[in-house]
């Protein structure tokens, strides 16, 4: 079987990544995009390896009630691949990422537990939510975004997961020669264009209404965008992380201080803290007698996250790499830990440095489920329960979840 040889499917359930799973006629597994779970289509194979295929869907010959019209023109096999279920009606697009969470927990984890996927408050059509998009831009100085598990663009007119106020800079329709990338980031009014060049100093700008940071030079204001989050105000400069869904920070940093209940005078930990949006929520609530430490290997970050918490001195920003070492030797001994790190998770020579640190509590913040299930296995083996799990729609239209974890030790009645 060669790429582009079009084959008939039943197509089965859903497998990370978003695709669904078939089975070719030779026997092997077909990963099938553009598809849902009791289909039947015809498939361009896209890839081959000896144990696999790769198909989009190009033919729905019996369609699932939950399919719908994708919205975008550009969501369709072989164009944009920023959107994995925009062919799904929303309340089954959070039942597939139910099914894969589930999934992950059983198979890594070896824990049986229904999960539901809540969408994030004010999300009603799951369209205009990006706050921050990142084109890449063709030697012409096309931009473009990237075609599935690919590095080809597809040039587009606009992004309709963007918000109307990143799409207000139509950064779509302009050229952007010698550019390699351009991330704009927009909070209502505030917007900024970061852009990256082939060779520093060749790119050659259009005019933009907005903020302008070049190769991490700032060269016009704004040079980053503010966001107030449960009464605090956080700035973000060009480059630097913070969740994309606007609902995204404020319903994730309510459900960490939920889960903890941070009690005045206790010490806190907050791993992996970016711009300090839960350091600083949560140095309120321990107050001057208790003590924040927030870790972040971005400097960048670190520099934001030391002016987020300026005006509380018991909240500490260092920047250093999460590694076992640090959690044993660097953190002193909090009672509350946040643990919020990249897809690749915190690790298992984290995760058991943590088991050892034996703080009272663990805020776990995952947006990948695989690695979180993995680490989830050492507190569980360690003894630990997971008395809350709850699992958020941060990212419509795409395979992705975001997952909350409440992690108790089995020590902390005694603390
Ligand atoms: C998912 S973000 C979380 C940021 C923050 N907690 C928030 O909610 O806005 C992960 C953060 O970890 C940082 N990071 C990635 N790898 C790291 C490492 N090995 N050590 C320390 N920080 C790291 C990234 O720079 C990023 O700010």
């Amino acid at each position: 079987m060669t790429d582009e040889d079009v084959l008939e499917l039943q197509v089965g359930q859903v497998a990370a990544g978003g695709s669904c799973v078939a089975r070719a006629p030779d026997g092997r597994v077909v990963f099938v995009r553009h598809a849902l779970p009791g289909e039947r289509v015809r498939a361009v194979v896209t890839a081959t390896t000896s144990s696999f295929l790769r198909a989009d869907a190009v033919e729905v010959l019996e369609a699932s009630p939950d399919r719908v019209e994708e919205p975008c023109v550009y969501a369709r096999p072989g164009r944009c691949g920023g959107c994995d279920w925009q062919h799904v009606a929303l309340p089954r697009q959070r039942l597939l990422k139910a099914e894969l969470v589930e999934e992950q927990l059983r198979r890594l984890a070896g824990l049986t537990l229904p999960v539901t996927v809540e969408p994030v408050p004010g999300d009603t059509d799951g369209l205009g939510w990006r706050t921050r998009v990142q084109f890449g831009v063709r030697s012409d100085g096309t931009p473009g975004l990237h075609r599935h598990r690919s590095h080809d663009l597809e040039p587009v007119d606009a992004c309709l997961i963007a918000t109307p106020d990143v799409e207000a800079v139509e950064a779509e329709r302009l050229r952007w020669i010698g550019a390699q990338s351009v991330e704009v980031m927009a909070e209502g009014a505030q917007r900024v264009v970061h852009v990256t060049s082939r060779r520093r100093g060749s790119a050659q700008l259009p005019e933009v209404d907005a903020g302008l940071v070049v190769d991490g030079r700032p060269l016009r204001v704004p040079h980053g965008v503010r966001h107030e989050v449960l009464g605090r105000s956080f700035e973000v400069a060009a480059g630097g992380f913070w969740q994309v869904h606007p609902g995204a920070a404020q319903v994730l940093a309510r459900t960490v201080l939920e889960v903890l209940d941070a009690q005045t005078g206790e010490r806190v930990v907050d791993l992996f803290a970016g711009v300090g949006l839960f350091a600083a929520l949560l140095g309120d609530r321990v107050g001057p007698t208790g003590s924040v430490l927030a870790i972040e290997g971005d400097a960048r970050a670190c520099a934001d996250a030391a002016r987020n918490t300026a005006d509380l001195p018991h909240v500490r920003v260092r920047t250093a790499a999460v590694d076992a070492d640090l959690v044993a030797r660097g953190v002193g001994r909090p009672s509350l830990v946040v643990l919020d790190p990249p897809r690749a998770g915190a690790g298992l020579a984290v995760s058991r440095a943590l088991v050892e640190l034996r703080p009272r509590r663990i805020a776990y913040v995952a947006c990948d489920p695989a690695s979180f299930a993995r680490d989830l296995k050492v507190f569980l083996g360690a003894g630990w329960s997971m008395p809350v799990l709850r699992a958020f729609d941060l990212f419509p239209m795409t395979e992705h979840v975001e997952l909350v974890a409440l992690l108790e030790s089995p020590r902390s009645e005694a603390i």
